[in-house]
């Protein structure tokens, strides 16, 4: 049996949900990732360092719920930025604890009804993050333009606000596309004598799926999410990114469950439950690109360093189980219904365990 032990990793992009939701997902999560940047996109959302508090302690109970492993997760805290954000706010929150605040274009998403129309009247809330030392996470795509489009449009705003603030640390979130690879490299020679602050996540599943997967033959409404897959090369410019040892591109999962019912209907909701499968899938890729040397930077090093995290103490190991592979659960039972994890039905060939 093949195996390899690294660092225990972090998730730098998570929807952990919330009530009888956050019970059933977060074990997945809290098992094996040693900290997790939680979304703030609940309802109501995450809007203040008090709203955080809140939750984190929410999350933290769900966790001594799960038992041995989760009980030294670490959930990381974000507040959602808003037209009603102000600078105190984020100072505040700083103070709360809260490490970054992460911004939705209006529409754009789950439950970004609230997110603010023009960035421009955010410079001062931008400004104090950039003085508090508060990470901005971008929710990457511009609303109403044609969604095969929608992250590449919005590089323009990214490479501005690069300049504009060239001490403000970005993530732009799930990149999808070639493009949004090539803007996060060329961030790091925008500002002369400032090191590059943006940086990017990259899910599992953008890693393995393209627009052919969602739409291409049946619809696959369980590999429907925001930013939608792309093209054949936008992915394998992603795999190139993440096998790349660039710092720059970190895990974050975005794992975000819904309920079956609520992804197999007619207006399916967007978010691929991946948390179950995430490191498995990650060392199929990794193995598969002649990169598992690359793995342990990509989910336990680069994203605590950008974070300006310690890194974790524990290791997880990552095994291949000749005779008994990974056989993923078709559904994942729920209180009140059941989710469809990504890879479900599937035999994967690495099995992660603490
Ligand atoms: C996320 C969700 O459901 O909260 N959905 C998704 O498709 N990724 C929100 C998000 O990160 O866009
Ligand atoms: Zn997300």
């Amino acid at each position: 049996m093949t195996s390899l032990r690294i660092r225990r990793p972090d998730d730098f992009h998570v929807h952990l949900r919330q009530g009888d939701m956050l019970r059933d997902v977060l074990p997945s999560t809290a098992m094996i990732f040693g900290r997790a940047l939680v979304m703030p996109n609940t309802l109501p959302p995450v809007l203040t360092g008090d709203d955080a508090v809140r939750y984190e302690r929410t999350i933290r109970d769900a966790a001594v719920m799960a038992g041995a492993s989760a009980v030294d997760f670490q959930p990381l805290m974000t507040i959602k930025i808003v037209a009603s954000t102000t600078p105190e706010i984020i100072t505040e929150a700083k103070a709360k604890g809260v490490i970054a605040g992460k911004l939705y274009p209006e529409g754009v998403t789950t439950n970004s009804e609230d997110g603010p129309k023009n960035l421009r009247s955010l410079f001062p809330v931008f400004e104090r993050m950039q003085s508090e030392g508060m990470v901005l996470c971008l929710h990457g795509e511009v609303p109403g333009v044609f969604c095969m489009d929608r992250e590449e449009v919005f590089l323009h705003s990214l490479r501005d606000l690069a300049v504009i603030f060239p001490r403000l640390r970005m993530v732009l979130e799930h990149v999808t596309t070639a493009a949004a690879v090539q803007a996060v490299m060329d961030t790091s020679f925008l500002s002369p004598g400032v090191p590059g602050n943006v940086a990017a996540t990259i899910t599992p599943h953008h890693l393995l799926l393209t627009l052919d997967d969602v739409v291409g033959d049946k619809l696959r409404p369980h590999h429907f999410c925001k930013p939608i897959a792309k093209k054949p090369s936008d992915r394998d410019a992603l795999v190139r990114a993440a096998t790349s040892g660039n710092p720059r591109f970190f895990l974050g999962t975005d794992s975000a469950p819904h309920a079956r019912d609520q992804k197999e209907c007619a207006s399916g909701c967007a978010g691929v439950f991946c948390a179950p499968v995430a490191m498995e899938v990650l060392a199929e890729v990794f193995e598969d690109h002649h990169a598992l040397d690359k793995l342990e930077a990509f989910t336990s090093e680069f994203g605590a360093r950008f974070y300006g995290l310690p890194l974790n103490e524990g290791h997880v190991t990552l095994m291949k189980p000749k005779d008994s592979p990974y056989a993923v659960p078709e559904r994942i039972h729920i209180v009140d219904g059941e989710i469809v994890p990504f890879r479900a039905g599937e035999t994967l060939r690495w099995l992660c365990e603490v």
